[in-house]
């Protein structure tokens, strides 16, 4: 018997298909917004181009089923923070069915959190993001990472746009 490989992007779109099967849709409104899904091969290849070496950790700012989490995992210490319980229930499973011990998974208003512990972000966001400035803590050293075109941070420099895939993506500093 041959012994299980490292956990990758193969494993990862694995899981989350198999959880997928038993949804009636990929597209919900949650407690706090709408949940649809950003493409795992894009996060990844998003992942994999950027020099995450100055990051210690990372959350998703509402994780939805949690694959930018558990992909991000893959790479370093990662936490999603999500309104919609279910989605939240179905991420820590999916994160312990693949040993992802770097992942874990709140469910919590991320309007109200605590961001500090966080020096990556990322978002997909579902609604414009005016919110966010606010909530970072005035010294903040990290970098924000929108995965879309539609919603930008005001208040934010912006420091660079790439690509995902075909998913034009911005990256922010305070
Ligand atoms: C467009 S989906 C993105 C999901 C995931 N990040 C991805 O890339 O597949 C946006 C998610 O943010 C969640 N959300 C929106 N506002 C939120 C809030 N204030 N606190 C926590 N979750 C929120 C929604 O419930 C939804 O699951």
């Amino acid at each position: 018997m041959s012994a299980p490989g490292p956990i990758g992007l193969a494993q990862v779109e694995a899981a989350l298909r198999e959880h997928h099967q038993g949804l009636e849709s990929t597209y919900k409104v949650t407690p706090a917004g709408m949940w649809t899904c950003s493409q795992t091969h894009e996060v990844h290849q998003l992942l994999s181009n950027l020099d995450l070496s100055p990051y210690r950790h990372l959350a998703d700012l509402g994780s939805g089923d949690g694959r930018v989490v558990l992909l991000a995992s893959l790479f370093l210490p990662a936490t999603g923070l999500e309104a919609d319980p279910e989605l939240v229930a179905a991420s820590q499973k999916m994160a312990a069915g693949l040993g992802l011990s770097q992942a874990r998974f709140f469910c919590a208003d991320c309007r109200q959190a605590d961001l500090s512990p966080y020096d990556l972000m990322f978002i997909y966001p579902d609604k414009p993001l005016d919110w966010l400035v606010e909530r970072l803590p005035p010294d903040w050293p990290g970098s924000l990472l929108v995965y879309g075109p539609y919603f930008q941070p005001s208040g934010l420099r912006h420091l660079r746009t790439l690509y995902a895939g075909e998913t034009l993506c911005t990256m922010w500093h305070r």
